[in-house]
């Protein structure tokens, strides 16, 4: 199905002529701009299609046929590489006496030396990429190919801009000008070799999703949805756009048409430079043509494709446009895969007829790999050739550059007028900022996120559901352990207890939410890496999110427990205890997302949150009251969470002063006299108060609750403030949460 689209959407373009008249009235008013940044160029493309057309959208309509019959050739691009070198420093311990022959063994690479008791660090550099060279033009497949641990991934990520800077020696330029990092993130889109996709979330859905961040507000609703079903007809989609993605839980599409799901997301603002880490991978023969024949349409709408490829089959060949293989970091052959079999047959190997060419290279890269001379003599062969062809091409070719002429910036304005990078188009809010970086402002982006997790949970009701059968069981256990429990001295210390219990139980219950980021975390990381949001915004919706279902769990497990277990307060004090419980869960969910944001794994993330809500307990003042926990530890006392809802609710439980505890004879309660008879307690009462002076019958209070409130050491703060400082704690721990994703999520090679 498919494929039929395939044939009949090609592009028209090339039957156009190279420029018209529309196109030159864009650059002619793209001159008179007068200042020279791209984001004023940008700007003054965004006016003249607006003096042209009328339409304030951006005109991107590919694969309407009606408007391409109309739409202007882009300008070429020409992406550069030259001499790209990339080297990581390997340290390796050894024994002394190892270390002299090891340097002679290891050849190319520079090895040093540092001593340490006894034993001794080799530093050794290893070279990932070695002087690779070579250049991609828009229309065109690039592909790169290798063995296994040849260096295609770095290849693909030093084009991709991946690496920290300064660790990548060489130039790599777009139409002869250096890419600066944020523009290159805004022109470029690139696709992970793992499908990272929510989910429950249809195919439409992710796309629709993608293109409300990706697109620019500008742009109507409709012309999203359009963009979104040309791109679905675009990736040979249809037949599963109402079908979940799915996971190892669910049955969804298949591992093919998630594949182009993903690229389908990275592509959705269509745009210039495209790279993609072996976008065929454990993909049928079938599934790998469909996702190169696709890549294959996208660049013939004018954009560069980089991808790397395993070996490739042989209808895949037929789509590729250029081709660089590496060895070990090395260029062995560069050029066009119809060149195969004269560059092999000039090596002195010819590629017999029948057999597939890129299998031939690979195996023969292979064998001269485990030979004595390495491929040396093909790297330096392939040099040769090179400049062999260069030399025959300048004869031949008399065309200054493939660039026309045109600079980076009319080349992008170009690009843009015809509809290609479509948030770049329009929502350039700043003109003196050099590119606009985010298609929308930060609430369309807050809403839009809210409304995916809403969705992709909706689904998923299990996960609701699990944590709310936790509250509820707990608060059952509860409440049944601790069923009304009295005003006596004992129904004091079960009280304490039961609070206790009770506020650690909230905290530990947050812990679920550890796994739900670390899932997302990579969706995260691959969405922010090209701009389809602010890291703000993720946050705050990621907030926002939780805090229904947490109402909704605070409310549960209020309710099971307040009246069961007979606490104070009446109406006011269950609205102050479901209020804390709220505030609890809020910080503790916020803790956890924190240790998400900082813990890759789960199982370590599980192990951290129980260690430490483990010690907030033991610092809580429950064990040991403030004004005896040691003054070295006293920190940790105000750092626990627990204590602040804690002390919250022994205040509204025992705040009432006229309320009482301990009566008469009940002093003797928990004490060895508390076994006498009662006629001999009320003697011994009479005895005391006449040594007292001070009159004790069996019904005097001895005990109110404000006198319990002394001896567990709480007097600092009100509960009010403890209310308060709880929340506040949740707000802290989403501000760390949010530099944690600053710090670890820079998505690049050192
Ligand atoms: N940080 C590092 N330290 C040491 N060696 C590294 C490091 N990163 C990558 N390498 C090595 O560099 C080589 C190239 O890795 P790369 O991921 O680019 O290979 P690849 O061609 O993409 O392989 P594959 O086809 O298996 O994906 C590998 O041998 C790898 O082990
Ligand atoms: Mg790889």
């Amino acid at each position: 199905m498919s494929r039929v689209v395939a044939e009949n959407i090609s592009p028209a373009r090339d039957s156009l002529p190279f420029f018209d008249s529309r196109e030159a009235v864009e650059l002619s008013s793209v001159d008179s701009c007068t200042s020279p940044t791209l984001g004023e160029l940008l700007q003054c493309v965004g006016d003249v299609r607006k003096e042209v057309t009328g339409d304030e959208t951006p005109s991107h309509q590919a694969f309407d046929m009606s408007e391409t019959s109309i739409e202007p050739r882009a300008l070429p691009f020409v992406l550069s590489f030259n001499n790209l070198t990339y080297s990581v420093k390997v340290r390796r311990k050894m024994k002394l006496p190892t270390i002299f022959g090891s340097q002679n063994r290891l050849g190319a690479a520079a090895t040093s030396v540092e001593h340490v008791a006894g034993e001794s660090l080799v530093t050794r550099t290893k070279v990932l990429l070695n002087d690779i060279s070579g250049e991609a033009r828009d229309g065109e497949i690039l592909a790169v190919l290798g063995a296994s641990g040849s260096g295609k991934s770095t290849l693909i990520d030093a084009l991709a801009n991946r690496m920290a800077k300064g660790s990548l020696q060489g130039s790599v330029t777009l139409n002869g000008e250096p890419l600066e990092s944020r523009l290159l993130k805004v022109i470029s889109a690139y696709v992970m070799q793992d499908d990272l996709l929510f989910p429950m979330l249809t195919v439409e859905e992710t796309l629709m999703f993608a293109a409300e961040f990706r697109l620019p507000r500008s742009l109507s609703k409709s012309k999203k949805k359009l963009r979104v079903q040309a791109l679905i007809d675009q990736l040979g989609l249809r037949n599963a756009a109402k079908t979940v993605i799915g996971d190892e839980g669910h049955r969804g599409v298949s591992g093919g048409e998630r594949r182009r799901v993903s690229i389908g997301i990275d592509i959705i603002h269509d745009p210039i430079i495209l790279f993609l880490d072996e976008p065929t991978s454990g993909l049928d023969s079938t599934s790998a043509f469909m996702v190169v024949k696709v890549l294959q349409r996208i660049a013939q709408s004018g954009s560069i494709v980089i991808m790397s490829v395993h070996q490739p089959s042989y209808r895949i060949i037929g789509l590729l446009d250029r081709l660089i293989f590496l060895s070990r970091g090395q260029t062995v052959y560069s050029g066009s895969p119809a060149n195969l079999p004269l560059y092999f047959s000039d090596f002195g190997h010819p590629i017999p007829e029948k057999e597939n060419r890129t299998e031939f290279a690979l195996d023969l890269i292979r064998e001269l790999e485990g030979s004595r001379g390495g491929t040396k003599s093909l790297v330096e062969f392939n040099k040769s050739w090179q400049n062999m062809k260069r030399s025959r091409a300048r004869y031949i070719d008399q065309t200054p550059s493939p660039t026309q002429g045109f600079s980076l910036k009319e080349a992008i304005s170009a690009s843009i007028s015809r509809g290609k990078l479509v948030s770049g188009a329009t929502s350039n809010a700043n003109p003196a900022s050099m590119v606009p970086t985010f298609a929308n402002p930060f609430w369309i982006e807050i809403a839009v996120l809210a409304k995916r997790s809403f969705v992709n949970s909706r689904r998923m009701p299990e996960l609701f559901c699990i944590r709310l059968g936790a509250v509820l069981v707990t608060g059952f256990i509860l409440a049944t352990m601790f069923w009304q429990l009295d005003n006596s001295p004992k129904g004091v210390q079960e009280r304490l207890g039961f609070f206790a219990f009770a506020m650690s139980t909230t905290f530990y219950t947050c812990a679920d939410a550890l796994p739900v980021f670390l899932h997302e975390r990579y969706i995260f990381m691959r969405e922010t890496a090209h701009n389809a949001y602010r890291r703000t915004s993720y946050v705050l919706s990621h907030s926002l999110v939780a805090v229904p279902t947490l109402i909704f769990l605070a409310l549960a497990f209020a309710a099971t427990t307040f009246w069961a277990v007979g606490l104070d307060g009446g109406i006011s004090g269950f609205f102050f205890f479901f209020g804390i419980i709220l505030a609890s869960f809020w910080a503790g969910s916020s803790f956890v997302t924190f240790l998400s944001g900082v813990v890759p794994h789960v199982m370590l993330g599980y192990t951290i949150v129980v260690a430490i809500l483990a010690y907030f307990l033991l610092f809580s003042g429950f064990f040991i009251t403030r004004d005896r926990i040691p003054p070295y530890w006293i920190w940790f006392h105000y750092i626990s969470l627990v204590k602040y809802p804690y002390e919250a609710v022994l205040q509204n439980e025992f705040q009432d002063p006229s309320k009482c505890f301990v009566r008469g004879v009940q002093i003797f309660d928990n004490t060895p006299l508390g076994a006498v008879p009662m006629p001999l307690k009320v003697k011994l009462l009479s005895s005391m108060s006449n040594t007292l002076g001070y009159n004790i019958t069996s019904t005097t209070c001895v005990t109110t609750g404000t006198d319990i409130l002394q001896q567990q050491g709480i007097t600092d703060l009100s509960k009010w403030n403890c209310l308060l400082i709880t929340i506040a704690w949740g707000f802290f721990f989403r501000i760390v949460f949010y530099f944690s994703l600053l710090l670890g999520s820079k998505n690049k090679r050192s």
